[in-house]
This record gives structure tokens, C-alpha cells and sequence, in this order.
């Protein structure tokens, strides 16, 4: 009862109120300061309240005291309601922790929006154990978690980073179209939609289009949304993904496997070295350290042997032979296994795309390259293009494609061809090794797969 008599008030003598980002509070040490955001903790605690604000820029724990921590206001708060809060920021005595080493001590704040309490209350949707498909349906919700939030900010300093690279590299940024008519890694996994009566695909690389860029502009890349109608529920396969592709040209496939390593172990090097996703991925991941170029180069066959020496099965529960594919729980096994990023290369012909080069010296097996990395497997698949127009017509009659609404990808071979290669990155499989993540599903921001497109 006392408490309902006790009103939050402003005392207007004190010093005008600087409004900043949370990331910035250790700057602003003895300074009035106003923060807005997020209540992520709560509790009381002899007479003091103890709030911890989040407005996405990072964490302050705010000390209300006195009046302030007993006002009926203050003890209604609920955990997600919004705060603007003012105070003065303190270093943090000797012996205490608290985000920043700082803490702020509150002389007034204002509530923004109360959350719900009771049945309705943020902590009663989602909590440490929630079944993961009701995570899910609340993931609008769960995306204020550390964790998730936290690889979402890694994802943004990754996407910075390469961006970067490519820039260093000269290979100029494009995007290409997302709904389209022709395929790029088989019919079986396009997604059909109707355009305007006409039949349409969403796209599942867009290396065709970077293809037809690389007179226009030379060296080019996009990130793009790919789409994949994947039936099968695995760790590391989503139906829609972030697509990281670039194609080069001019290149040898040594040049193509040495720029493959570099633009991958740089961009590793600029997300650890920012200052937001550094810590972030040290959080997640603390064994993490960054893979050092070159990587193990094995080819295909060399594989088989290692896999059958090492008694891992094919599909069938036998051994490798030649032109099996190897399927993502043998592949991780060996890339655990050696503990060291893989580029793996030179897979038969049969078992890979329609557009792959043939090597010179042994025309079974193709110019082309996964990279393997240790807990999720295959975070990239690239490979030199056939760059003669009759072999790439060979190469649609072997796949049954109608090389006719292929045209605009062929004249690129017929007017001016060149050696030329690329590859394609998934973002959230580098994320998951990077951030040490079970699934892909944690480095989406909405995750697609089988049977869910919602929220
Ligand atoms: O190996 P993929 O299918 O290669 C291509 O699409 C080439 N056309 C790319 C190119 O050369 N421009 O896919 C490339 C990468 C894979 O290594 C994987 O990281 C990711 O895309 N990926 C997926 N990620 C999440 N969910 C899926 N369903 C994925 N399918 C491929």
C-alpha cells in the first residue's frame, strides 16, 4: 500500500540527460545519460531493483534505489516491457561485473509499453527448454534471446566482412534476378510458381546470371536469396538460404581453389577482429580459432580411400567405389575426423553439374571443389564452367535440359569465351561452423525448410 502512494518522478535540477546507444556507456562514465530499450532481466533485491536494459547495441544493468525501487510503478515491471531510462553511469566497484564494467544508477525513467505479466508473460512463451517447434512459431520472440540475437550479429559482421574482401579483390557486387525460367543443380529440388500463366522457377543459384556478367563487369559476386525444395530434414539444409556466389574470370582452377581459401580465411580474420562480432564469436565458440591457408587439398579418390581404410559405409552400407556420391554423414565423419578444413576436389563427372569442366588429364572427373569444414561438412561447392559451346550442349543433352531458354547463358561461350570459374557459399553454414551452432535453423533469421514458412 505504501507503494501505490510512491510516484517516479523527474528532479528537473538535475543535469540535462545525453540520450546514447548502450554500446556506447563506457564513454559516457559520470555522465547523466538517457538509454531506451528492452527490460531482459529483472529482479529486486533488499530494497534495490535491478534492471537489465537491452537495445540491441548491447546490455546495461541499471540500479533503481530508494523511492525509485519501491514505487508501485517499478514493482509492476515486467521483463520485455520498454524503458527510457536516465542516470548517471558508474564504474563498477571492485569485485562486481556487469556488461561494460559499468552499471547505470537510475534517478528517473518512463515506461515506453508494459509487457503482459502473469500467463501472458514473455518468460512464459519462451524459456530455456521450450519444445523447439513452439520456439519456432515464436520466433519473433526467441530472436530477442542472447544466443540468437547474438548470431544474427555475427551474421551481419560476416555478410560486412566479405563484402570487404570483395572489394580488396576488385570483384564487383550484382543482383540478379530471384525468379526465373531455367535451372542451375537439378529439377529436382526448384520450386514451381506461376508467372503470369507462364511457368517460373525462384532461383536456386545465381551463378548463370554472374556468368553472363563477367564480360560486362569482370569479376562479380551477389548474396542472394536461393531457394531449394530439399525433402529431407537435416542439420545443415534450409529452402530458402543466403547465397554467397562468385565468378571469376581468367582463372586457373589453382587460382580458383587459392581465391576460394583466401576470401574465406580474410573474411574469418575481419569478423574476429570487429569489435561487436569478435567477443560474440569467442562467446558462442571459444575453442574457435581462424583456419590457416592453404588448406588440405584432397581429391575425390583420395577420399574413397581414406573413407574405406577408415570404415566408414556408402548409402548402401558399402564401400566406396567410384562415382558414389558421399553423403553429408560420411563426409562430416572425415572432415571430424582430420579436424582441419578440407578442399576437397576433382569429383566424377556423373555425380556433379551439368556446367563443370572436365580435368585434362582424366575426363571422368571435373574441375570442382567443396570446401569441408569440421562439425558441419560442405559450406561451399564451386568449379570451372565449361567454356566450349559444343560441350556445354553436350552437357544439356546429358541432363535432359531444352538447351533453347538456355540461350543468353550459351552466347556467353559464343561471344568471347574465356576459362572462368566460381563458387557458392551457404551463409548459414559458415555461420554454423563459425558460431558452433547445431543447425543452420539458429543462423536464419526466419528459418525455411520442409513444412514451415512462418512466422
Ligand atoms: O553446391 P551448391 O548446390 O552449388 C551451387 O549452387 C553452385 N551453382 C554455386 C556456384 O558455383 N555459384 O551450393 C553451394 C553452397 C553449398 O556449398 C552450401 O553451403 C549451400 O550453398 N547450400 C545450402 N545451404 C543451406 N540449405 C540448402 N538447402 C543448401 N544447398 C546448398
Amino acid at each position: 500500500l505504501a507503494a501505490m502512494k510512491i510516484t517516479v518522478t523527474e528532479d528537473k535540477s538535475l543535469p540535462p540527460a545525453q540520450k546514447i546507444k548502450i554500446s556506447s556507456i563506457s564513454k559516457h562514465v559520470d555522465q547523466r545519460v538517457k538509454v531506451q530499450g528492452w527490460i531482459h532481466r529483472l529482479r529486486s533485491q533488499k530494497g534495490l531493483a535491478f534492471v537489465v536494459l537491452r537495445d540491441g547495441t548491447g546490455y546495461v544493468q541499471c540500479v533503481l534505489s530508494g523511492d525509485l525501487a519501491n514505487a508501485y510503478q517499478t514493482l509492476s515491471l515486467t521483463v520485455e516491457s520498454t524503458l527510457s531510462i536516465y542516470g548517471t553511469i558508474k564504474k563498477l566497484p571492485e569485485g562486481k561485473s556487469a556488461p561494460g564494467g559499468v552499471e547505470l544508477v537510475v534517478d528517473y525513467y518512463e515506461v515506453v509499453g508494459l509487457a503482459p505479466s502473469g500467463k501472458d508473460s514473455f518468460t512464459n512463451k519462451i524459456q530455456e527448454g521450450t519444445d523447439p517447434s513452439i520456439l519456432l512459431d515464436q520466433r519473433h520472440l526467441a530472436l530477442r534471446g542472447e544466443t540468437l540475437s547474438a548470431v544474427m550479429k555475427v551474421r551481419a559482421a560476416l555478410l560486412a566482412a566479405i563484402r570487404r574482401v570483395y572489394q580488396e579483390e576488385a570483384v564487383t557486387e550484382v543482383t540478379p534476378p530471384c525468379m526465373v525460367q531455367t535451372q542451375v543443380e537439378g529439377g529436382s529440388t526448384l520450386f514451381k510458381m506461376d508467372y503470369y500463366g507462364q511457368e517460373a522457377f525462384l532461383t536456386q543459384s545465381s551463378q548463370l546470371y554472374l556468368e553472363t556478367c563477367l564480360p560486362a563487369l569482370g569479376d562479380v559476386y551477389c548474396i542472394q536469396e536461393s531457394f531449394r525444395a530439399e525433402k529431407s530434414h537435416t542439420r545443415r539444409h534450409l529452402s530458402e538460404y543466403t547465397h554467397i556466389e562468385a565468378e571469376l574470370a581468367f582463372l586457373t582452377f589453382d587460382d580458383l581453389l587459392a581465391h576460394i581459401e583466401k576470401v574465406i580465411s580474410k573474411t574469418v580474420t575481419y569478423v574476429l577482429e570487429d569489435p561487436v562480432a569478435g567477443p560474440l564469436v569467442k562467446q558462442l565458440h571459444p575453442g574457435f580459432v581462424a583456419p590457416q591457408v592453404p588448406f588440405k587439398r584432397m581429391e575425390y579418390i583420395e577420399a574413397l580411400e581414406w573413407l574405406n581404410e577408415n570404415g566408414i559405409p556408402n548409402e548402401d552400407g558399402e564401400k566406396f567405389k567410384f562415382g558414389d556420391d558421399i553423403a553429408e554423414a560420411a563426409e562430416r565423419k572425415m572432415v571430424d575426423t582430420i579436424g582441419f578444413p578440407i578442399l576437397l576436389i576433382r569429383f566424377p563427372v556423373e555425380i556433379k553439374s551439368f556446367y563443370m569442366k572436365k580435368c585434362v588429364d582424366d575426363p571422368r572427373v571435373t574441375e570442382s571443389v567443396d570446401v569441408l569444414m569440421p562439425t558441419v561438412g560442405e559450406i561451399t561447392g564451386g568449379s570451372m564452367r565449361i567454356e566450349d559451346t559444343q560441350e556445354l550442349l553436350d552437357g544439356f543433352k546429358r541432363e535432359g535440359i531444352d538447351a533453347a531458354s538456355y540461350y543468353w547463358f550459351t552466347d556467353q561461350r559464343i561471344y568471347g569465351t574465356c576459362p572462368h570459374g566460381g563458387y557458392g557459399l551457404g551463409t548459414e553454414r559458415i555461420l554454423a561452423w563459425l558460431c558452433n551452432r547445431f543447425t543452420v535453423r539458429e543462423c536464419s533469421l526466419y528459418p525455411r525448410f520442409t513444412g514451415r514458412c512462418k512466422p
